[in-house]
């Protein structure tokens, strides 16, 4: 027995050591840690369990028949996130540049299946070289067989990927597929095609960096959502935002109550919105004011900035915020910021967390950009994810709702469950300027009867109480009351339930 324990010992350390120490320390060269390293951070201590560390891969073209390394290139199994249930996996750079191969695809779709089964999350570290070039088409089956377990996951269990490497070709579309990827910078990128094929078919010169690192999926692509210094950063801000979610679609996320009462009034807020209704503000600073602790996980940053998105937490509970910024582009709805809200209404939709809108939009970006660009049919994304979404939906305009975007923006229309408005609001079909400009065209020669007009529209329309006469909206609020008044209405809406009817899926506007 002695015996069999040492080989078992003996085949454990191999297998840990993956491609061995020299190709190891090439890793911690590159400023990058070792799989099994990215685990041990990203998990709670001493709750990995470890699946498949002896399977080895079938090939036997190109001489592979004897090099086989246990696990194949990537380390699968399962853990606790501060106690709560995860899969994982991540890909080993050292055996064979983490290419996938049959069973290193086999494996990975193990710990999907399983995942599925009893309803947690799958976190993907990839750190990969791409399809297992020795093995060819099996090796592309393998990534299908994970692709479609992607899309089966999708809206069932939160899925989140972290580029640690390289990850080409149609590696990317497993991320693509899943709810939200990190990169780390300056080690990671992904491209469809690389810089070599990129020169030879367009002949444009760019770098790896420059084609799919991380400043380029977080600010021009919108590919990734945030990006991080290094592994460690990385992994740590992965478990601080696995924090806000819940487990499956069925469950709700965790509440984590803080010592800030619901009730803590902010006078301050009173002042944020300039007398100038041209004058920008940060909606940041609203959004920081008002959830607990003034903790808000921004997600996409530095892309389509004219609108934020993130998690928060008032009275413990999570909370998706989606925001106008009025500080980029006055706040305005273009192509990008649509496409990035509404993807991220329909993830907290799928996974049972309220949304929180708030609104300060002076209407659709105008152009010929936006137009050609096709700003109706993804405008009409963010339009169809409102309009879809069942979670409780909370909505406080600032100040300006103007136009289409006001009714796409969480209106009561769209079933907005509480629709608050500060009382400086505007909500009305355009700026007063605007309306009498287009209204009262035959009066273009008298500056004076037109400025006339114009006040009177502006005293007429440029309001919450027209809207609020109407009941779309609920009540007219004093700013420092915002989170008060949310709090309040959370716990209201804390055992909503609305059906869509019955349908195989909608359609919405891709
Ligand atoms: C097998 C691979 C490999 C691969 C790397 N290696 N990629 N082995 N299949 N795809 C091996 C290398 O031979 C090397 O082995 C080790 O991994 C480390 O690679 P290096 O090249 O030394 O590392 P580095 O200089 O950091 O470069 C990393 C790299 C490069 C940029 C990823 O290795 C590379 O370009 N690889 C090929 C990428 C590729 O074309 N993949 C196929 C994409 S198409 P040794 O023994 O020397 O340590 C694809 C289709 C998927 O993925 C389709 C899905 C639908």
């Amino acid at each position: 027995m002695q015996d069999i324990l040492e080989q078992l010992e003996k085949k454990r350390a191999a297998a840990r050591l993956g491609g061995g120490q020299k190709r190891i320390d090439a890793q911690h060269a590159k400023g990058k840690l070792t799989a099994r390293e990215r685990i041990e951070v990203l998990l709670d201590e001493g709750t990995f369990e470890e699946w498949d560390m002896f399977v080895e891969h079938r090939c036997t073209d190109f001489g592979m028949a004897d090099q086989k390394i246990p696990g194949d290139g990537v380390v699968t199994g399962y853990g606790m996130i501060n106690g709560r249930l995860v899969f994982v996996y991540s890909q080993d750079f050292t055996v064979y540049g983490g290419a996938l191969s049959e069973t290193h695809a086999e494996k990975i779709c193990k710990v999907m299946d399983q995942a599925m089964k009893v309803g947690a999350p799958v976190i993907g570290l990839n750190d990969s070289g791409g399809a297992r070039i020795q093995e060819g088409v099996a090796s592309l089956g393998g990534y299908a067989e994970v692709f479609q377990r992607n899309v089966m996951a999708s809206g069932v269990v939160p899925q989140i990927s972290m580029i640690m490497g390289p990850s080409a070709g149609g590696a990317v579309y497993s991320p693509a597929l899943t709810d939200f990827i990190f990169m780390v910078k300056d080690t990671s990128y992904m491209f469809v095609t690389g810089p070599e094929v990129v020169k030879t078919v367009t002949h444009e010169e760019v770098t790896a960096e420059e084609l799919g690192g991380a400043l380029t999926h977080t600010t021009k692509s919108g590919v990734a959502d945030m990006a991080f210094e290094n592994d460690v950063e990385a992994l740590l801000m992965l478990r601080r935002l696995f924090n806000y979610l819940p487990l499956n679609n069925k469950e709700k996320a965790p509440v984590r109550k803080s010592g800030d009462p619901t009730d803590r009034m902010d006078l301050s807020l009173d002042t944020l919105v300039p007398e100038n209704p041209n004058k920008a503000y940060d909606m940041k600073e609203l959004i920081v004011k008002t959830v607990d602790d003034g903790d808000f996980f921004e997600l996409q940053p530095d892309y389509a900035k004219n609108i934020l998105i993130g998690f928060a937490r008032i009275d413990g509970q999570t909370v998706g915020i989606v925001a106008n910024q009025p500080l980029v582009l006055a706040g305005c709805l273009d192509i990008k910021s649509s496409i990035k809200a509404a993807r991220f209404v329909r993830f907290c939709d799928a996974f049972n967390i309220p949304v929180l809108t708030f609104v300060d939009v002076p209407g659709f970006m105008p152009g010929t950009s936006q137009e050609y660009g096709g700003i109706i049919k993804h405008g009409a994304k963010l339009l169809y994810a409102y309009a879809e979404c069942t979670v409780p939906k909370i909505t406080v305009i600032t100040r300006k709702a103007y136009g289409g975007a006001y009714d796409v923006m969480a209106s009561k229309h769209l079933r907005g469950d509480v629709n608050f408005s500060w009382p400086n609001a505007e909500i009305a079909v355009m700026g007063a300027k605007g309306a009498v400009e287009i209204i009262f065209r035959e009066d273009k020669g008298d500056p004076a009867k037109l400025a006339a007009k114009e006040a009177e529209y502006k005293d007429r329309f440029a309001n919450p109480f027209v809207a609020g006469a109407r009941g779309f909206i609920d009540d007219v609020i004093q700013p420092h009351e915002t989170r008060k008044r949310i709090a309040r209405s959370l716990v209201m809406l804390k055992d909503k339930k609305i059906d869509n009817p019955w349908r195989k899926h909608g359609n919405i506007p891709l």
